[in-house]
């Protein structure tokens, strides 16, 4: 590998602006709003990137924009040399129950993007029992959605997603809905197949304690239109286990984030304050 190949990052984006057309605002006297400013980050190949924010940022229209969903006002996204047409995307939404197909068991669910590929019908379950296999995976091939669990339909949908062989895995706040103990678990097993896989995920988090425990690097974004404030690494050792989160070095990073996250929704913490909250 040349140097420059070394050094170009897997993940590049650059200078990402986007505008919502909305109806004037008689106040501002101008319709649209802004909801991402100038974002700009870059992350290498098979890193764990978090990404927090203060409500309605802008983080999930930044998720849609990577997905194909939006289109940008400005900036350049490349991922894995391709762009954003080119690339494999999997999108796995914080709500389940709607990213999954009811009608289908859980192994018909797991063949969906085997058969969008065109991959025979005949092959489709060996293929899906071969990844489970490899990931240590097992599910109930003839259970519907509908009864599992939520923590598991979320590893459901996360695996489907996988299957797809994307070259960048988005979690836009997957596990927000579900409860404490599934929500330890389920840490474990996404670093799991995270290392098992070696895919990139880009995973938006409400939570700072998670967003800073799971990743090689945290994107702190601002209000909106969001901005990145500041991008911050993780160091801990993997596999990663729950001593991390006792070490001074998990707590310096996650207090850090704390802070930048308490400044930018400062605004709001007064508007409560004044509310009578
Ligand atoms: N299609 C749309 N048209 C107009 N405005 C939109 C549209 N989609 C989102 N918005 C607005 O853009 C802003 C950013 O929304 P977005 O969902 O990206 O924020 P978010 O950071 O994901 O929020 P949350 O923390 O609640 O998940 C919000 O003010 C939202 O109301
Ligand atoms: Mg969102």
């Amino acid at each position: 590998m040349n140097n420059m190949a070394q050094k170009r990052p897997y993940l590049s984006v650059r200078g990402v602006s986007k505008h919502y057309d909305t109806a004037p605002d008689p106040r501002l006297g101008s319709g649209g709003l802004r909801v991402l400013d100038n974002i700009s980050f870059t992350a290498q190949k098979g890193e764990f990137v978090t990404i927090v924010g203060p409500n309605g940022c802008g983080k999930t229209t930044f998720f849609r924009m990577l997905a194909g969903l939006e289109d940008l006002d400005y900036g350049r996204i490349i991922i894995g040399g391709k762009t954003i047409e080119e690339a494999k995307i999997s999108y796995i939404f914080q709500n389940y129950r709607e990213s999954l197909y009811p009608w289908r068991t859980c192994m018909g669910n797991l063949m969906v993007p085997l058969e969008l590929d065109g991959v025979p019908r005949r092959e489709r379950k060996k293929k899906v029992e071969e990844f489970l296999w490899r990931l240590d995976m097992s599910v109930r091939e003839d259970a519907y959605p509908y009864e599992l669990s939520g923590g598991q339909q979320q590893m459901l949908s996360i695996l489907r997603g996988l299957i797809y062989e994307p070259d960048i895995l988005l979690l836009d706040e997957p596990f927000s809905s579900l409860d404490f103990q599934t929500t330890l678990y389920i840490h474990d097993k996404i670093m799991e197949i995270w290392e098992k896989t070696g895919v990139t995920i880009l995973f938006i988090s409400h939570n700072i304690h998670e967003a800073v425990y799971l990743a090689d690097k945290v994107v702190v974004f601002s209000k909106r239109p969001a901005r990145v404030v500041e991008v911050l690494e993780t160091n801990f050792p993997r596999p990663r286990t729950y001593k991390a989160t006792e070490s001074d070095q998990f707590f310096e990073v996650r207090t850090r984030v704390m802070e930048l996250f308490r400044e930018e929704i400062m605004d709001s913490l007064l508007f409560m304050e004044l509310s009578g909250f």
